[in-house]
């Protein structure tokens, strides 16, 4: 399929834009610096903080923020455990979660959390953590999925 392409110019710090590619949805997430501060302190709360399923993301996502960018999150919005697509939590939280989990995505089909960035929390029914398509910037503001 053709490759993707996305201005991300308007993407607000905290929302989301969802995308399209070969079909399926693409989450494109603007984090903010508190959150990208949150994302060091939750290994103790997810299946695989170490992006250790190679599978799961591109090499220049194997890191931290699983992005290219720290602020622009890629995903593919299809849940690991047996493919619904998750829902975007920015902040609220849907009770009753405990409260490290600081937002991220839910799976309304049986209950699966990732954290903002895509990485699965435990206790959820996805064993792995959520796709990192491939993608490289055009420019600045011109994503290219694909
Ligand atoms: Fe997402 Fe089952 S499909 S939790």
């Amino acid at each position: 399929g053709a490759p993707a392409k996305v201005d991300v110019s308007k993407i607000e710090p905290g929302a989301m834009l969802t995308a399209e590619w070969r079909g399926k949805p693409v989450y494109i997430v603007r984090r903010t610096p508190e959150t990208l501060d949150t994302l060091g302190t939750l290994a103790g709360r997810l299946k695989d903080p170490e992006n250790s399923n190679k599978e799961q993301q591109p090499a220049y996502a194997d890191n931290g923020f699983r992005s290219r960018k720290p602020e622009l999150l890629v995903l593919l919005g299809v849940c690991t455990h047996l493919g619904c697509a998750p829902k975007y939590f920015a902040e609220v939280k849907p009770e009753p979660f405990d409260s490290d989990w600081k937002g991220g995505w839910y799976c309304p089909c049986h209950g699966s959390r990732f954290d903002l960035a895509g990485r699965v929390f435990n206790g959820s029914p996805a064993a792995t953590n959520l796709v990192v398509p491939p993608y490289s910037y055009e420019s600045d503001n011109v994503l290219v999925i694909g």
